[in-house]
């Protein structure tokens, strides 16, 4: 049996409550290697470890910052990676109150030695940890995939819990598909069902996790996008349906959508109250005008930093429900 609710020390800080505060959320950015090289190869640029370090170094100096993200979800490499300065990744981000953050998940593994890296991972500065786990609608999924989902993800959340790093728990169901909106919503209610079961029964203290959803959309090739009223409405149902309010905050991935339907929709899930926090970790919701602006030109950093801000100041504004374009 795993030891597995954490510490008094960690329940003090309760970093879930810093990352999960009004008006913040996180930064996706521990795309792996290979991602970030299709990413940095979008711009023209090669695939290097000084390339990605340049990349992660504009995003994590970006004056202001802390303003609007409370949390940044590294790869390993960033994590104990130093910016061309000299200064820890890490520290850039806590000199601006941001809570550093790490994918644990190998791609569809990782369970194995878990423990030990994240009790690495902890002592590197991080103070929460990610698990995607990936369910496709087109083929599928099977209840034998839905179970192996669920329950990987609830075993990583009882592992990271006991080495005191806050688990986001993220299915990601993917939005590839001609399936409509109410398919989606059978498949996530299936998802977090099992979920939340599995979650449970290994003890994880549900006050101590952070959610990491895909939105409730009808599949990306339906020929039919929903307007952000009826994501909002979708997405809401299935997690009142499905997520105890003990849950401190649920942290929506961008899943392919552009910049400005991620943070409309997520607008429209704030225009009412909600028993959770209801905000971001985009990845390319937040980067991809970065990424454009910036184009890996040393004269565009600051551009392409305030590119940034404009995203991250836009979504804030749509956690308070206020957003307007
Ligand atoms: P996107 O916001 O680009 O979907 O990425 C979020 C993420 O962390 C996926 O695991």
């Amino acid at each position: 049996k795993l030891a597995t609710l954490p510490s008094a020390l960690v329940l003090a800080q309760a970093p879930w409550k810093t990352i999960a505060s009004p008006g913040k959320g996180i930064l996706a950015m521990d795309e792996s290697n290979a991602t970030c090289g299709k990413r940095l190869e979008g711009i023209g640029l090669e695939n290097t470890v000084e390339n990605r370090q340049t990349y992660r170094e504009l995003l994590v100096t970006t004056p202001g910052l802390g303003e609007y993200i409370s949390g940044a979800i590294m790869f390993e490499e960033t994590l104990f990676q130093d910016t061309r300065k000299g200064t820890k990744m890490t520290e850039e981000l806590k000199k601006q109150g941001i809570v550093p953050g790490i994918k644990v998940d190998k791609g569809c593994a990782g369970l194995d030695g878990l423990d030990v890296r994240c009790g690495e991972y902890y002592r590197a500065g991080a103070r929460f940890a990610k698990w995607r786990s990936v369910v496709s609608i087109p083929s599928g999924p099977t209840p034998l995939a839905v179970r192996d989902c669920a329950y990987g993800l609830a075993r990583y959340a009882a592992l990271a819990q006991s080495a005191g790093l806050v688990p986001i728990v993220e299915p990601e169901i993917l939005l590839d598909g001609e399936h409509d909106i109410d398919r989606t919503l059978e498949v996530a209610s299936a998802v977090w069902a099992e979920t939340f079961k599995y979650l449970a029964d290994n003890n994880v203290l549900f006050e101590g996790i952070l959610l990491k959803p895909s939105m409730v959309t009808p599949g990306a090739d339906s020929g039919n996008p929903a307007a952000p009223e009826v994501v909002a409405d979708y997405t809401l149902r299935l997690l009142r349906r499905r997520v105890p309010p003990a849950v401190p905050g649920i942290m929506f991935l961008s899943g392919g959508q552009s910049e400005l339907e991620a943070t409309l929709n997520l607008n429209a899930m704030n225009q009412s109250p909600n028993p959770w926090h209801v905000s971001f970790s985009y990845a390319r919701a937040l980067q991809n005008s970065v990424l454009r602006t910036w184009k890996g030109e040393e004269a565009n950093f600051e551009a392409a930093q305030k590119a940034l801000i404009k995203r991250a100041a836009a979504n804030s504004t749509a956690q308070r429900g206020q957003y307007d374009p």
